[in-house]
């Protein structure tokens, strides 16, 4: 199996990017985060406090998180429950973060994400499928952008949907979020010394796919 691993901060276009770059090859794609995201929501559900790792962690014998394809769109699972719209809610960022930072959260999810990767061609995106989850993938890249950027593309996408948005106030939680994910003990977010590093500040989606595809030719052998 094929196994692309794209790595970076939030906003850096990934998940976007890394779809369409799985579509134009026929590969699966896998977005990582929205299992932390599905954590993270089991946590507000269960009306636990993110931060509190012990309380988190507690809280997992108690949950089930799968993964569905419906048409070739992910869906994620909780208990069963389809929570591909929850995990989306700005609430559910913040609580996807702090949840990542435990130990035994990303324990959790590695046997999930490993197993997905060893069944199917797929591009991953997370923030350490490169360093952590496979680090014996033939492909890996890490994309990103300056925060001005991704504060950017992030403020017209809520635009675009009719919400009434902070530019700074965005910025700023990208800034934190950022810290969070980079700063943590644990898998914290940083370039495989293997990968190839792709700064999509000055790229627009097209180009950045373009790229991405460009880049899995080069490393993998594709038949
Ligand atoms: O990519 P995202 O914004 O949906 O990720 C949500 C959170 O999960 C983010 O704060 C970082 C964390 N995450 C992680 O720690 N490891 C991954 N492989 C994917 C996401």
């Amino acid at each position: 199996m094929i196994n692309v691993a794209i790595d970076g901060p939030s906003g850096a276009g990934k998940s976007t990017a890394a779809r369409m770059a799985a579509k134009t090859l026929g590969f699966i794609y896998i977005d990582t985060g929205a299992l932390y995201r599905a954590v993270g929501v089991a946590a507000l559900r269960w009306g636990i406090d993110t931060a509190d790792g012990a309380r988190v962690a507690a809280m997992l014998t108690e949950i089930k998180i799968t993964i569905g394809f419906f048409e070739g769109v992910q869906h994620v699972f909780l208990n069963g429950d389809d929570v591909s719209e929850e995990i989306r809610l700005p609430e559910a960022s913040m609580a996807a973060s702090n949840v990542a930072a435990v130990p035994a959260v990303r324990a959790f999810l590695l046997a999930l994400q490993k197993d997905m990767a060893a069944k199917n061609n797929c591009i991953l995106d997370g923030r350490d499928i490169g360093t952590v989850v496979l680090p014996d993938a033939q492909v890996k890249i890490f994309l990103t952008a300056s925060p001005e950027k991704r504060a950017e593309r992030r403020y017209k996408e809520l635009v675009e949907k009719g919400n009434i948005v902070d530019f700074n106030a965005l910025l700023q939680e990208i800034i934190q979020r950022d810290y969070n994910d980079s700063h943590r003990a644990a898998a914290p977010l940083k370039q495989a010394a293997d990968a190839v590093l792709l700064d999509s500040s000055d790229l627009s989606l097209e180009d950045t796919v373009a790229a991405i595809v460009r880049i899995i030719k080069e490393k993998a052998v594709l038949s």
